[in-house]
């Protein structure tokens, strides 16, 4: 079974079983297979974050839950959950319809609502920590559903219980966020939003405006999963101390930097362009000409492996140049 139409990198890796679950029922009878047939499991959902480099010996399960609900619980305040199948810019532009604020900032990220929470996606000044209220998942141990809060889902940058000890333990099944009905909270500091608006001449945006904004920032530099295969951004922005910044900074004036506390977080993509990985292919792999964090499969026949050993490439070409170690933010398969 080919798993190309399931990957946003277009791999054309097989799996030897393969199904799409509706229900939680669906979902059970599905464990149950696997169990029975002692078979290895892949969960797919929008299939935006992973990296498959080779053929998958076991079940991959598709999680097809969709639907969305709400309650208003008071004036100014509605919760939104969403089943994990649902896109996950589809839920943005929900909200949006219903005037309902805090995930304006993350439109257009590709993606379905279930893998959210795993890397606590973000962009443009938000993540989905800011709205998160508690997800609902079932344990792959004794098969309950569980629901983790906000601090037992132990959020980071691009992080969550679910990529560390949780890994490969929980199905997130459902997720919920506490939104703004009229007092909107908009976020304007990120360089490109502020930009955008300063040039449409917008003062006071509204959640539209900065949805409106993202959209035209992403589209001006990232490459659309349907036309061009990839995964976002495929490295996370590395962290590094204080010192070894100001280090490199003697070195390579023009190295930028954001602060936190006694660390730095350095942005990858520059790193990347620094070592001549720009727009530059190796076959059928190549570094986004406009984003170089962007990796994509640029004739459409790239193999995982391949992808993979372009990513390991530019790792050590960082890793030489800089002395800094970038972590793939890609699930790798
Ligand atoms: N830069 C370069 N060369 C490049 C790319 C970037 O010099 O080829 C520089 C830019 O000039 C800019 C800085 O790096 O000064 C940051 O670039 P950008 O604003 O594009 O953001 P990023 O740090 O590269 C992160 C997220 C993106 C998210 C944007 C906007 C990570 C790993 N990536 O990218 O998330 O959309 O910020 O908030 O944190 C994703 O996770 O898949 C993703 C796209």
């Amino acid at each position: 079974f080919s798993l190309k139409p399931y990957n946003t990198f277009g791999v054309d890796a097989k799996s030897k079983y393969f199904t799409d679950i509706r229900t939680i029922d669906e979902l059970r009878d599905a464990l149950s297979f696997s169990k029975q047939h002692h078979l290895p499991l892949l969960f797919l959902g929008g299939g935006s974050n992973i990296l498959l480099t080779r053929d998958f010996d076991g079940l991959a399960i598709k999680i097809d839950l969709t639907g969305i609900s709400r309650e208003e619980i008071n004036d100014n305040e509605v919760l939104v959950t969403a089943k994990a199948g649902e896109n996950w810019h589809e839920l943005v532009m929900y909200c949006l319809k219903n005037n309902y604020g805090g995930l304006e900032n993350l439109s257009l990220i590709p993606g379905n609502v279930g893998t959210s929470p795993m890397q606590n996606i973000g962009a443009y000044g938000t993540e989905i920590k800011d709205v998160f209220v508690n997800c609902q998942v079932l344990d792959l141990e004794d098969q309950t559903l569980k629901v983790f809060n906000l601090e037992q889902c132990r959020f980071g940058y691009r992080d969550s219980v679910f990529k560390q000890e949780g890994k490969g333990r929980y199905v997130i099944l459902e997720v919920t966020f506490k939104l703004t009905r009229k007092d909107h909270h908009t976020k304007t500091e990120y360089g490109a939003i502020r930009s955008e608006l300063d040039h449409l001449g917008i003062k006071n945006p509204t959640i539209q405006d900065i949805s409106n904004a993202v959209i035209h920032i992403r589209q001006s530099k990232l490459p659309d999963p349907k036309e061009i295969g990839n995964a976002g951004s495929f490295f996370k922005n590395p962290t590094i101390p204080l010192a070894q910044f100001e280090a490199l900074k003697q070195q390579f004036e023009n190295i930028q930097g954001y602060p936190n506390g006694d660390m730095v977080k350095v942005p990858a993509g520059w790193l990347i362009e620094q070592c001549g990985w720009k727009g530059k292919q190796l076959g059928n792999v190549a570094s986004h000409k406009l984003q170089s964090l962007v990796i994509i499969n640029a004739t459409g026949e790239a193999t995982g492996k391949e992808i993979f050993d372009f990513s390991t490439q530019i790792i050590k070409s960082v890793q030489e140049r800089f002395g800094i170690e970038l972590e793939r933010e890609v699930n790798i398969i």
